[in-house]
């Protein structure tokens, strides 16, 4: 079995959700607490043993590509000032030196287009896919588990994570035919499933591995919802001749892809920060009192 070494992150989207903050900077480096949340979903990936991040970037992101870069100026003024954590805390941030890729998809068409975007720099090998909306606030990085798991089955596996019965329509649901392993096989995938018809309450929650035979499938373009070029599509074909397990992640999940889930996200990662958690709740009493 090949060992998972590549990671996609995709931020080719719009962000038309966070208007007007996306207007010139994209959603990916809005800051959870101090960190951009690109950087919380790459911290993710290298805790995992990603040793190789591919970006799939699109207009306006520039940005995201500099932030993973080494700044040399700041780096030396850091260092005339001794000021020896925050430089350690940068050099520990950057990934090192030819393990990230940036490709850019020239066009929003879809997160399956943007996934095929990243083919040829993922070659022949499964890969994780991290939704760097969707942050996973928990014990162990989530992709971690997910990699243990595969070590196990094999195969493609994808995040889920438990949702109110009332908010499945919004989700793309996974049917794990009553299983309450945390590793379970997938009986059933629908797409944002019409209210009150869903197979389960576990939601998809961003987080994936994928056997390269995926990109002949996304290589298609087949439109599908809303005229975009749909991940599910492809995944739902490929679950007809490989196996998917679905790993039930244990934590919180927040997508701050939406206002609600980045303040809920704010607030949620400050209370666990060490340094800020003690003084933030106080705070927070007072807000709400
Ligand atoms: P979303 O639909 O949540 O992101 O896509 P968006 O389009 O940026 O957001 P809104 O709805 O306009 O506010 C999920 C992920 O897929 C990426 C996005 O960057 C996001 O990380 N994506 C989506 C692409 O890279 N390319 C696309 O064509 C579509």
């Amino acid at each position: 079995m090949k060992p998972i070494r590549k990671a996609v992150i995709p931020v080719a989207g719009l962000g038309t959700r966070f208007l007007p903050a996306t207007k010139a900077m994209p959603k990916e480096m809005l800051t959870v607490v101090d960190r951009p949340v690109i950087q919380h979903v790459v911290d993710e990936a290298r805790k995992a043993g990603i040793e190789h991040v591919v970006f799939v970037t699109g207009r306006n992101k520039n940005v995201i590509e500099d932030h993973f870069d080494r700044q040399y100026e700041l780096e030396d003024t850091l260092k005339s000032r001794g000021k020896v954590k925050e430089l350690a805390a940068l050099e520990a941030d950057t990934p090192g030196a030819g393990a990230t890729s940036f490709t850019r998809q020239q066009a929003p068409l879809g997160l399956g287009h943007a996934v095929w975007c990243a083919r040829d720099i993922i070659g022949n090998e499964p890969f994780a896919l991290l939704l760097p909306d969707m942050l996973h606030l928990g014990e162990t990085a989530f992709l971690g588990d997910m990699i243990e798991a595969y070590g196990q089955t094999g195969g493609n596996l994808i995040g889920v994570y438990p949702v109110a019965d009332e908010e499945t329509h919004q989700y793309g649901i996974v049917d794990v035919a009553g299983s309450a392993e945390k590793v379970a096989k997938i009986a059933r995938m629908v797409e944002k499933p019409a209210r009150g018809t869903a197979p389960s309450n576990l939601a998809i929650s961003g987080r994936y591995i994928l056997q390269p035979t995926i990109f002949g499938l996304l290589s298609r373009q087949e439109r599908g919802a809303g005229g975009e070029i749909q991940l599910t599509d492809s995944m739902l074909t490929l679950a007809r001749s490989e196996p998917f397990h679905a790993v039930r992640f244990d934590g919180q999940v927040y997508d701050t892809g939406s206002k609600l889930g980045f303040l809920a996200a704010n607030v949620a990662y400050a209370l666990a920060n060490p340094e800020l958690g003690k003084d933030f709740r106080m705070i927070l009493k007072s807000l709400a009192g």
